[in-house]
């Protein structure tokens, strides 16, 4: 259940209920990797790759760099075909569909890709109107296109920089005029990879409370790629670490501070046997 750690009460009733509403949700996840395979020639990405999400919650992703966590995010839109396995939005097979109905597809799934993926050519107003004019070129006039990016930009903090050129932005900067880019055609569900790495602390919680923000006010559903803990303790209702092909931890952050499954403790604690890789080079 959505925020459900965060804002429900512990009324009996109330309880009955969301465990009830819990069920049905359960049975019916928005979105389903099922035994999804993945490999890059001899790379063994996914071996089995099974996930549910429900409409509605944050789910964040965590796992050591490399594991396939944008892999993933890319092959839920359709970016990159698993080779076996099955992966379901709202009822409909994405592995099977064709580039027109992954555009579809991919204007209720936005992403914020990990680079930014910024349009160096174009201004930062014209990145961020991308996306409403790909998929609602008819639909928008261009005062509402303005307004949706002046609103998008404002979200982000950067208010009033449409004319700046990407190249003369900073690193974090660029990342939340990426964030803009995908926040502006009000997706129902948006992909976030690594949205705060590069980001001062500030401008870390600035983008916390937004993800959560988006989904209290505008019900919408996240899966948030992330290294930064602190920032996943804060905005998950539900958490998935990716290790070896597969996830070995699912649950709320209760479940992943409580597990006892040493990958999963030392990747939370961030212990890692670095120290001992650094001696034996230095000592090579
Ligand atoms: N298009 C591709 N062609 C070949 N190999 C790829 C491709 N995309 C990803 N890979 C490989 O798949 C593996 C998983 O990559 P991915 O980018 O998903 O890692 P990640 O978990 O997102 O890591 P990070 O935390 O560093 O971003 C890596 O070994 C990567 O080299
Ligand atoms: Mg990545």
């Amino acid at each position: 259940m959505p925020g459900a750690h965060r804002t429900l009460g512990t009324g009996g009733q109330l309880l009955l209920c969301y465990s009830a509403l819990g069920c049905i949700l359960a049975s019916n996840p928005l979105i389903r990797f099922h035994n999804v395979q993945k490999t890059f020639g001899p790379k063994v990405v996914y071996r089995g790759l099974n996930l549910e999400m429900h409409r509605g919650e944050v789910l964040t992703m965590v796992g050591g760099s490399g594991v396939g966590k944008s892999v993933m995010l890319k092959m839920l839109i359709g970016l990159l075909k698993p080779d076996a396995g099955s992966i379901v939005f709202d009822g409909e097979e994405v592995t099977t569909m064709k580039e027109r109905q992954l555009a579809r597809v991919r204007q209720r799934i936005a992403m914020l890709f990990q680079s930014g993926a910024l349009f160096d050519s174009l201004t930062v107003g014209q990145n961020v109107a991308y996306g409403l004019e790909e998929h609602f070129q008819h639909k928008m006039t261009r005062s509402e296109i303005e307004d949706r990016v002046d609103w998008a930009l404002s979200l982000v903090d950067l208010p009033g920089i449409e004319l700046m050129r990407p190249a003369d932005l900073s690193g974090g900067m660029r990342k939340r005029v990426g964030l803009a880019r995908a926040i502006a055609v009000r997706p129902e569900v948006l992909l976030y990879d690594e949205p705060t790495t590069g980001l001062d602390p500030i401008n870390t919680a600035r983008v916390n409370h937004l993800i959560m923000g988006l989904q209290e006010r505008l019900k919408i559903t996240s899966i948030v790629v992330t290294h930064d803990m602190k920032s996943a303790f804060t905005i998950s209702d539900r958490m998935a670490m990716v290790h070896t092909g597969r996830i070995i931890c699912w649950g709320t952050v209760e479940k992943f501070r409580a597990s006892t499954d040493p990958r999963v403790h030392d990747f939370i604690e961030g212990v890692a046997p670095v120290k001992e890789d650094v001696e034996t080079l230095l000592n090579a």
